[in-house]
């Protein structure tokens, strides 16, 4: 087993639904998994959660079979209860089954489970929905990082200002983002420089549009492009993200020492 605390909480999110927060935080994890990481995918959409989907995996259990016990949680409930996505050995704890059973999930609850789960894992990993519910405010305050995304379109530009704005209000650590763009393209003719200059915040990485559909298809298949198509393009920044935010872990953890 780990050292407690050792394990590292990235959190995904977008202030806009569709961006591309579960595509990211999937295949993210699974980079991590490629290096041979002990992760965990955990699907923080209480009422509308698709991991499984992603994955084509039939859930076991799923968080709510964690939360309701959180006080008397061991390795053999866990083992219960976590997915395992055979193909990669990436672990998935998986959204509840109905959405009407979303607020069984509650953030003291998850925040001890995230507490918890650290224990286990080197790298956890929450897929948010895109609006900012007490899991999802609980997951973005314990994170070591917050992978913040957005497209180039003007609502979802306009809602990470206001998302920017209301985390430094929040007083959290400014240098736990790492904004990245998603269905980044060139053609589109917004520079980088200027979304950076008009949202005062550096763009740690642009991931690109994939127009030929592979995203989309993958979603169909149940299978992630870091699965089974690591020589595209996506998959390729999507690995060298995973590089650059445990650089940038590392330095963080230098500049504390
Ligand atoms: N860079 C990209 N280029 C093209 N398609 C993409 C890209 N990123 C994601 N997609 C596609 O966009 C769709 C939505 O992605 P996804 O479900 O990951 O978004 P989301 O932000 O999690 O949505 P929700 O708000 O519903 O949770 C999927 O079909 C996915 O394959
Ligand atoms: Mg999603």
């Amino acid at each position: 087993m780990l050292q407690p605390q050792q394990g590292k909480i990235l959190t995904v999110f977008s202030p806009k639904g569709g961006v591309g927060t579960t595509t990211i935080a999937s295949n993210l994890a699974l980079a991590l998994r490629i290096k041979k990481h002990k992760v965990l995918l955990i699907d923080a959409n209480n009422q509308f959660g698709t991991v499984t989907l992603f994955f084509s995996v039939r859930p076991r259990n799923s968080i709510i079979d964690l939360i309701s016990r959180i006080d008397e949680l061991d390795a053999e409930i866990l083992k219960e209860v976590i997915t395992i996505h055979e193909a990669s050995g990436l672990e998935i704890l998986a959204a509840p089954p109905r959405p009407e059973m979303a607020d069984q999930v509650n953030g003291e609850g998850f925040g001890k489970l995230l507490t918890y789960l650290r224990r286990y894992y080197n790298y956890i990993i929450v897929d948010t929905p895109a609006y900012l519910d007490e899991t999802t405010l609980t997951a973005i305050e314990k994170a070591d990082i917050n992978v913040l995304l957005s497209s180039l379109e003007i609502p979802s530009l306009r809602n990470v200002n206001a998302f920017s704005l209301l985390y430094q209000a929040l007083g959290y650590n400014p240098r736990k983002i790492v904004f990245v763009l998603n269905h980044y393209d060139r053609k589109a003719g917004i520079s980088l420089e200027r979304i950076s200059e008009s949202l005062n915040m550096e763009i740690f990485m642009a991931l690109p549009l994939d127009d030929k559909l592979v995203l989309r298809d993958a979603v169909k298949r149940g299978v992630p492009v870091m699965v089974d198509n690591q020589s595209h393009l996506f998959s390729k920044n999507i690995y060298v993200l995973s590089t650059k935010i445990q650089e940038k872990i590392t330095q963080m953890e230098e500049v504390v020492v």
